[in-house]
């Protein structure tokens, strides 16, 4: 048997949704994460002070007395977001940063932003007093294909910020493309990158061949095999721009699997487990902590943590439990398509 002790990991993108769903998708987070960044995408969106801290106040009630978590909630940007309400927010706590999603670009993204110009004002606040911004990467214009959506979106609207506003700090959330990495990696030093396990995981084949796998469709959609390699070469080498953000998305059953289903894939569940069996597979398990427990910690200019969690590997591969029951309804746990021999000590 093989086990490694790795610092305690962070998730820097979750879903946890409210109401029941929230209750059931918090300790599947919080039994092996130390720190969240909680995305504020409900209906309606988390734009106020009030709003962040009442919800932040309903994870806190779902997460066990066994496990200690800190929820680091975000703010969704619009174009009507006030300066001077995010700077007090920010400077109380309240917050920890600030989300933008281009208008209709994802799930429950209607009340985004339209015109980048339009939040400049704003952002130029956030570059001042250290706010980070994180970016959904793809525009949402008709005419340009969904599998370019996040290259089209670096090369007009991203470039453009970071142009703008080189000291602002960004992550580019959940990155799927080549592009993606070189543009990061050569970027500027306050801009990083989240990358999924799913994205990671699968290209898009997982989504087609053999008939439609509605739960391996997610924003922004699995791409070709060539950038899966990329992605898993900047997490498995000493970069430090990229780091774990989940995206952990959680939806019922019957709205994945519909004539339009939601997109969305949520892997909290094994998500450990399959990291250590690709960095395994990737010869990189010694990278593994950084791309788990450093990497986003140095970003957020935050401590890693103190504690310290142990990966197993055992000889036999790990059966993985199929869905999460929410009262009489269940959301699909995510699974790859290869055999996991690694789990976390309980
Ligand atoms: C996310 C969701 O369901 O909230 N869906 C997804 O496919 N990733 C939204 C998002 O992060 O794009
Ligand atoms: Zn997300």
């Amino acid at each position: 048997m093989e086990e490694i002790e790795i610092i305690k990991p962070d998730d820097w993108h979750v879903h946890f949704r409210d109401n029941e769903i929230l209750k059931a998708v918090v300790p599947e987070t919080t039994r092996h994460f130390a720190r969240s960044i909680v995305m504020p995408n409900l209906t309606p969106p988390i734009v106020s002070s009030k709003q962040a801290t009442e919800y932040k106040k309903r994870i806190q009630k779902a997460i066990p007395t066994t496990d200690e978590f800190d929820p680091l909630m975000t703010l969704y940007l619009t174009e009507k977001t006030n300066k001077n309400e995010l700077k007090s927010a920010f400077k109380n706590g309240d917050i920890f940063a600030v989300k933008l999603y281009p208008a209709g670009a994802t799930t429950n993204s209607d009340s985004g932003v339209k015109d980048i110009k339009k939040i400049m004002p704003v952002l130029e606040v956030m570059t001042e007093i250290g706010i980070p911004l994180l970016i959904h990467g793809e525009v949402t214009d008709k005419e340009v294909d969904i599998f370019d959506r996040e290259k089209v979106f670096i090369d007009q609207k991203l470039d453009f910020i970071c142009k703008e506003l080189p000291e602002l700090r960004i992550t580019l959330e959940h990155i799927t493309t080549k592009e993606a990495t070189l543009y990061v990696s050569e970027g500027n030093e306050n801009l990083a990158a989240s990358i999924t396990p799913h994205h990671l995981a699968l290209n898009r084949n997982s989504i087609f061949v053999g008939g439609i796998k509605p739960h391996n469709y997610c924003l922004p959609i699995l791409k070709r095999e060539i950038h899966r390699k990329a992605l898993l070469k900047v997490a498995t080498t000493d970069n430090v721009k990229f780091f774990l953000g989940t995206d952990t998305a959680p939806h019922l059953l019957n709205d994945k699997e519909s004539a339009c289903g939601c997109a969305g894939v949520f892997n909290s569940t094994y998500c450990l487990s399959i990291l250590a069996q690709l960095f395994d597979n990737e010869n990189a398990l010694p990278q593994l902590e950084n791309f788990i427990s450093k990497n986003g910690a140095k970003h957020y200019h935050l401590e890693v943590n103190k504690e310290k969690i142990t990966l197993i590997k055992s000889s036999q591969n790990l059966t993985f439990k199929k869905y999460l029951n929410v009262n009489d309804q269940k959301i699909k746990i995510f699974e790859p398509d290869f055999p996991v021999f690694w789990k976390v000590a309980e």
